[in-house]
């Protein structure tokens, strides 16, 4: 059998120390960015390891025994983790995600959810403090999590048939323990539980239909995500996205659906409602139908650097100025320079030949998160 080579450019370590304006300011929770877009996420990447070898993800021949996760010291703290998200939020985040990697794989997780969900947003509110899993270990952590102060999960879940699941994760981990984290889940009240499919033509796109069927009538929220071009490792195609409007059209024919109205404004996903009252589901047009214009998505990377796009070429170094002891208000200053300066708008702009050109310089969706 011959090895498949996938060239990959570690980008990593392309990276800039913010500078920090002489005039220092306090946050007044009104960011805007260059395109007028506020600040109301952060998604913070708390490792970047993963069980998982996901083939759209991790693939394997990149993800091996050679390849250099990063080490703990560079791993932001806690206590770090919170300082910065503590800044987030006086400038405007709202909401705050935490990913991977497989994010239960950090150990102690639950220690940082009961942080940073002491947090509140300058008008005294509660986060909407949630996480991205892939249900490996939820089963085991979903009490935990749920006493620590996590409000509710989403759950990446590519397919119910086993044999193709096993397939896409690559690491022969079988569809039931997933469902049954699920519903421990579901059960300590970690809800509303969103699933996300990531749906990749030729591979699992046969699973649609039964995907929607099984999760017809439950509590939980179907969410079918184009396939990106995110990162250098996976070989994204044009032709292996299945378009949302495809994937409405082929669940519509068995079980009519009608369009819904947004929950908020940047929503990622557009809903559908089942005529007969059975729930709804969301589909991710990430390709299809770009949603920049409302991106209000900064994401923070395991070792602290901030990215103002998840299709960035290179990230700016928070643990820098957190570790050579500059203040809250320095920091704050300089992260309110950086959004403003924000113009990111990459899938709104991709065509076939500026995904060619960015091939190789992406940052991989396992280092900064979904
Ligand atoms: P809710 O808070 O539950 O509404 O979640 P969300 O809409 O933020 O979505 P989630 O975090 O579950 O993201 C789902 C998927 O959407 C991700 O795994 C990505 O594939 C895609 N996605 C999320 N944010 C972005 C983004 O900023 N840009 C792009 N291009 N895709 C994104
Ligand atoms: N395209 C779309 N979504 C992706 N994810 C990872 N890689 C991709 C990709 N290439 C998302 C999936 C998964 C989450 C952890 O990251 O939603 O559930
Ligand atoms: Fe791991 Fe999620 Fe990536 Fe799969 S998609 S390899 S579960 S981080
Ligand atoms: Fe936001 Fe970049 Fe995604 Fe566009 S491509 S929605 S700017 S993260």
């Amino acid at each position: 059998m011959t090895e498949k080579f996938i060239p990959v450019i570690d980008l990593r370590h392309r990276d800039s120390v913010p500078a920090i304006p002489s005039m220092l300011e306090q946050p007044t929770g009104l960011l805007a960015d260059a395109l007028a877009r506020p600040l109301h996420d952060l998604r913070i990447s708390v490792t970047d390891r993963c069980n998982f070898r996901c083939v759209y993800c991790m693939p394997k021949e990149v993800f091996d025994k050679n390849y250099a996760f990063l080490p703990h010291e560079a791993l932001l703290s806690f206590e770090e983790i919170t300082r910065i998200a503590k800044i987030f939020v006086a400038h405007g985040v709202q909401k705050i995600r935490l990913t991977g990697g497989e994010p239960l794989l950090r150990k102690h997780i639950e220690k940082l959810i009961a942080m940073l969900s002491e947090l509140r947003t300058p008008d005294g509110r509660e986060l909407d403090l949630t996480l991205t899993t892939n249900g490996s270990l939820l089963a085991r952590k979903a009490q935990a999590l749920k006493d620590a102060g996590l409000k509710r999960v989403t759950v990446s879940l590519d397919s119910l048939d086993d044999a193709i699941f096993r397939r896409m994760n690559d690491v022969d981990f079988p569809v039931s323990q997933v469902l049954h984290g699920i519903e421990v889940a579901h059960k300590v009240g970690l809800g509303p539980i969103k699933i996300n499919m990531v749906v990749k033509a030729g591979l699992n796109d046969r699973e649609i239909v039964p995907m929607a069927r099984h999760f017809k009538g439950s509590p939980f929220i179907l969410r079918f995500i184009e396939y990106m071009d995110v990162g250098a490792s996976n070989g994204w195609k044009m032709d292996e996205v299945v378009p949302s409007a495809e994937v409405v059209r082929r669940i519509s024919t068995e079980m009519p659906l009608a369009e819904a109205e947004p929950n908020y404004s940047g929503e990622t996903a557009e809903r559908w409602r089942y005529l007969d009252g059975s729930g709804e589901i969301g589909v991710i047009s990430s390709v299809t139908q770009a949603f920049c214009h409302e991106c209000t998505r900064a994401r923070l990377s395991t070792e602290g650097k901030l990215y103002t796009c998840l299709f960035a070429t290179s990230g700016h170094d928070l643990r820098a100025l957190l570790r050579s002891g500059r203040s809250d208000e320095e920091l704050a200053t300089a992260v309110a320079h950086l959004w403003r300066a924000r113009s990111d708008r990459y899938s709104e702009t991709r065509t076939a030949q500026t995904a060619e050109l960015r091939k190789l310089q992406k940052i991989e969706m396992s280092y900064i998160g979904g």
